[in-house]
């Protein structure tokens, strides 16, 4: 069934090209990377005046551990730094975090700080999910593994209920930045009838205009799931 202008609940970014941002600028990557920390920040306080009401961010892939140790440190620490100078203005401006992905293998001090983030941010009425050591063909085996023992029956309904997105609205678009067109992992079970958008912009130079693009693109879309 045709339904043209409709909106987007759940939008979901591949947040790529920060080295390639930062090499064009023959600047060091963590540059790049301090930089896309920049875009996430002004993207999560556009929200306030959208009516999204999920925003999932690919930050670190369970693939990503195989980069140099050096540039997974600094990664870390942005993490960590992110979230003590952001977290208040998460919580004024009504956000709620969400953390899919095997977090809890992170270093304890940043498991603690995403775990209080998590209890701070509970009463937000907007999801801002964030996909940490995330990888999606380990998430839908373990999500089977937990249908087999708790409900001893394996549908994709059951494994539905045991995925790291089970209390996010059904994802409706998803973007990936920085030109390659691949999903690197993320979200294989979710994208079945996503739509899709791949924009050759680097993600330090995404803006809050081009999600704002991207939901006008998505409202023209005709989606059919099948149908007709
Ligand atoms: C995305 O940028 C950030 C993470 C994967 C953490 P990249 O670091 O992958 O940048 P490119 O793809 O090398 O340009
Ligand atoms: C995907 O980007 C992961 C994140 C954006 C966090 P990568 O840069 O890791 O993906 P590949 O290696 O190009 O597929
Ligand atoms: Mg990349």
């Amino acid at each position: 069934m045709s339904n043209a202008n409709q909106r987007a609940r759940h939008v979901a970014i591949i947040m790529d090209g920060n080295g390639r941002w930062a090499k064009k600028r023959h600047l060091p990557r963590v540059v790049g990377h301090q930089r896309g920390v920049e875009a996430v920040r002004s993207l999560v306080r556009s929200l306030k005046n959208s009516d999204l009401e999920c925003l999932t961010l690919y930050a670190f892939s369970s693939e990503n551990w195989k980069r140099p140790e050096d540039e997974v440190a600094d990664l870390m620490n942005m993490l960590r730094k992110f979230i003590v100078s952001d977290l208040e203005e998460f919580v004024e401006n009504g956000v709620k975090l969400a953390i899919i992905g095997d977090y809890q293998v992170l270093a304890p001090d940043i498991v603690d700080l995403l775990e209080d983030a998590l209890a701070r941010t509970v009463n937000g009425t907007r999801t801002v999910a964030v996909a940490l050591n995330y990888g999606s063909q380990t998430e839908i085996v373990r999500a089977a593994r937990l249908a087999i023992d708790h409900e001893g029956i394996l549908t994709p309904e059951t494994l539905e209920k045991h995925l790291y997105t089970h209390e996010l609205p059904p994802l409706d678009l998803l973007i990936r930045t920085s030109g390659e067109v691949r999903l690197s992992n993320f979200l294989l079970w979710q994208a079945a009838y996503a739509e899709m958008l791949f924009l050759d912009v680097l993600w330090p130079d995404f803006t809050p205009e081009h999600l704002a693009e991207a939901l006008d693109n998505f409202a023209t879309r005709e989606r059919r799931f099948g149908g007709r």
